[in-house]
């Protein structure tokens, strides 16, 4: 949500220069707008023009419903239409209202980072699986973009050493902040994924790496476009990174550590084997909710 907007004062003056709606109005228009340019069914534009005015009024969506037969001034029907104008150009939503919930939580977004997706929260789930309350282990999370997996995991699992890591400084401030908002305590580190920490073993390691094709069309289209790009794409097949990964981790394992990818739904053929070939059992793809290859993982023995 953002600022809260002073009382609304309609005046005559402002009459005269912009039509006078009312809130359910513009939420009726930005809802149609939004269903046009972006293809959304009803359902999806009524909750984005929902969310866009919560977040330029400064007020929760109850209070929109509330507030619905007001007439806007000049001055609301101006911060409305500037951010339904930048949601209607491309920008995510999650960009423009500079937050995304995962596992519950609200997560701060900006564009240093990726938009946390729900299907993430499967690897969490796996994660959290593997390690049930009480667990005192050491976690690993590379490319922790905002944080929303590390930071989960370290306040579903309190007794759990977790640390983070990710190669964009900017990400990390992004991370280190909502730890900070959501009362987290875990590490931070930044570097190139295993490079800053020496000889440190884990007990897991989790990641969810860029994995697009370089060449994959939907890099240009629809949010991917305004996300960073070394979050999104990893060389010819988008395996660069999940290879690097898997060469790396067993010198960062722990004997009987698990190392778990999020990866592509066309990518677990691959990844099963290269978690194979590089000595690793117990190898098996987990799908997510749409059916769909989403998460492989693998122990060290
Ligand atoms: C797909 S995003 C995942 C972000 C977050 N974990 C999530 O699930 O929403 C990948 C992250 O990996 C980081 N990254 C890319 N290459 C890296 C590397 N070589 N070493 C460390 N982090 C890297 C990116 O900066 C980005 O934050």
């Amino acid at each position: 949500m953002g600022r809260a907007v002073s009382a609304c004062k309609y005046t005559p003056r402002t009459a005269a220069l912009i039509p006078a709606i009312t809130l359910t109005a513009w939420l009726g228009d930005a809802q149609h707008a939004l269903a046009r340019v972006h293809v959304f069914s009803p359902a999806e534009a009524r909750i984005e023009a929902h969310a866009l005015a919560s977040y330029a009024l400064g007020q929760p969506r109850v209070w929109l419903v509330a507030h619905g037969d007001e007439t806007l001034c000049a001055e609301w029907q101006q911060r409305l239409d500037a951010a339904l104008a930048r949601r209607l150009a491309g920008e995510p939503i999650a960009q423009i209202v500079g937050v995304r919930e995962f596992y519950g939580r609200d997560f701060k977004v900006t564009a240093a980072v990726l938009i946390p997706r729900p299907e993430t929260e499967h690897l969490l789930e796996a994660a959290l699986t593997q390690w049930p309350a009480g667990a005192r282990v050491a976690l690993l999370d590379v490319g922790t973009g905002s944080g929303c997996v590390a930071i989960s995991l370290a306040l579903e699992r309190p007794e759990a050493e977790v640390t983070a890591l990710d190669i964009s400084p900017d990400a990390l401030a992004v991370a280190q902040e909502n730890a900070r908002a959501l009362g987290a305590a875990l590490r931070f580190v930044e570097g190139d994924l295993f490079a800053p920490l020496g000889g440190q073993r884990f007990a897991g390691i989790v990641s969810n790496p860029p994995y697009i094709a370089a060449a994959d069309p939907h890099l240009a289209q629809g949010d991917l476009r305004f996300e960073p790009a070394l979050a999104l794409a990893s060389g010819v097949e988008g395996l660069d990174t999940i290879r690097r990964l898997i060469a790396a981790a067993p010198d960062h394992l722990v004997s009987g550590g698990w190392l778990m990818l999020e990866h592509g739904y066309n990518q677990g053929t691959a990844v099963r084997a290269l978690l194979t070939q590089r000595g690793f059992v117990q190898v098996e793809t987990q799908h997510d909710l749409a059916g769909l290859d989403r998460l492989s993982l693998g122990r060290w023995a």
